[in-house]
């Protein structure tokens, strides 16, 4: 059997940092997991901007295409501001997405004893959380047509349009039932099926797809609830699967439920390749935070935490993702905390070197 693959693609502010940090990680497994990846390294964003003038060229997109996950940093920053829209650092990380037709998103929100109380909601609330969020991520009402500002007699109408198809539909709840498998086996399919007749043909497409997974418990929820009950008691979810808008605000409420965002990771996953691996995007769900990029502040873990999700679902190792997991929650109950952990007047921070140190050391020597 040939090594996995993997492209790295650091980018730009503190991509590159929290990138190396993720480097001591992947050459840990290598040594002591006998798990060998075969990494190329790429540039995307501002950096291949300034290289190449665009931000993702053709070679890279077909590496992308070729590898089983890619890995990506961060891309942006001030520097780049005021270039033309087409080719903005932005743009490369969305062609990749697009040209990969990476249509699950997966954002979890899991919370580490260590950081409970960091959290907006009441310790019990969230202590132990751990839910993932699966975002239809490339239809919906962000790409439906007709869209615009039209007249209408003597005012303006601003259009948007929720479209989804049978086959985008299904595709997506077969990755979350795919998911809720390898977890609690619980899904949550979310939408507004009481007023929106997307949402009907939602709901009735999660439940002919569920019956391919007997196993799995599904239950459906109007969105609105959905909100409401994240908020309540969020422990009552395993995996949650809903359109591109209601997955944008739901995930970002879900998100923060845990603390910082430095800690948040994601994958974008696409239809089975050859080898049965999903197209995959891994990334943390932070920028290229230019306010401290060079300084050696950001915290690793986000992009740490991504890569575990990598070995859960590109490469079939989720003990090795428990292992790499577990190793951040050691770390943190040992009290190491990047700055971004510690608050306003918090003192003695690690560096984002020290941390990845601490999490690799937090391996083990096995
Ligand atoms: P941001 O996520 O880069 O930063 C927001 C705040 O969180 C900043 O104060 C930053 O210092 C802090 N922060 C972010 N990640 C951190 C980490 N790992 N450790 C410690 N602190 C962290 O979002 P912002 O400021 O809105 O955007 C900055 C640049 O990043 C822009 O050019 C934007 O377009 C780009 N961006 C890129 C994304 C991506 O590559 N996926 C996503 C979001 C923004
Ligand atoms: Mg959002």
């Amino acid at each position: 059997m040939p090594n996995p693959s993997l492209l790295i693609l650091p980018g730009d502010g503190i991509g590159p940092e929290v990138m190396a940090e993720v480097r001591k990680v992947i050459d840990w497994f290598g040594t002591h997991r006998n798990l060998t990846f075969d990494v190329t390294e790429d540039l995307v964003g501002g950096c291949a901007y300034d290289k190449h003038g665009t931000p993702l060229t053709d070679e890279t997109m077909a590496q992308a295409q070729r590898v089983d996950a890619v890995l990506l940093g961060a891309v942006g920053g001030p520097k780049y501001d005021d270039l033309d829209f087409s080719v903005k650092p932005e743009r490369g990380l969305l062609r990749l997405r697009k040209e990969m037709d990476l249509f699950a998103n997966l954002r979890p929100a899991q919370c580490f004893d260590a950081l409970a109380d960091f959290s907006s909601l009441k310790k019990d609330v969230v202590a132990g959380l751990d839910i993932v969020i699966v975002r239809e991520l490339t239809s919906g009402i962000y790409f439906g047509e007709p869209r615009g500002i039209i007249e209408e007699g003597n005012e303006r109408v601003g259009i948007n349009t929720q479209r989804y198809t049978e086959s985008e539909i299904e595709r997506v709840c077969r990755s979350a039932f795919e998911l809720a498998m390898r977890r609690g086996k619980k899904l949550c399919s979310m939408e507004k099926a009481n007023v929106m007749e997307s949402g009907v043909l939602w709901r009735q497409i999660a439940t002919e797809v569920g019956k391919d997974y007997p196993d799995v418990e599904l239950s459906h929820m109007y969105a609105d609830n959905g909100a409401m009950q994240l908020v309540r008691n969020p422990k009552q979810f395993d995996v949650i699967v809903t359109d591109n808008l209601f997955g944008d605000l739901l995930s970002d409420a879900a998100a923060m439920l845990t603390g910082s965002l430095g800690m948040l990771p994601s994958a974008s996953l696409g239809a089975p390749m050859e080898n049965g691996r999903p197209k995959a995007l891994y990334e943390p769900v932070h920028g290229s935070a230019p306010d401290i990029a060079g300084q050696g502040k950001a915290n690793p873990i986000a992009c740490i935490l991504s890569f575990a999700m990598a070995l859960r679902y590109s490469f079939d190792r989720g003990d090795d993702a428990m292992a790499l997991e577990g190793a951040v929650e050691a770390v943190l109950a040992q009290g190491l905390r990047t700055a971004d952990l510690l608050g306003e007047d918090g003192k003695d921070p690690v560096t984002t070197s020290e941390m990845g140190d601490a999490i690799v050391a937090a391996l083990g020597a096995g």
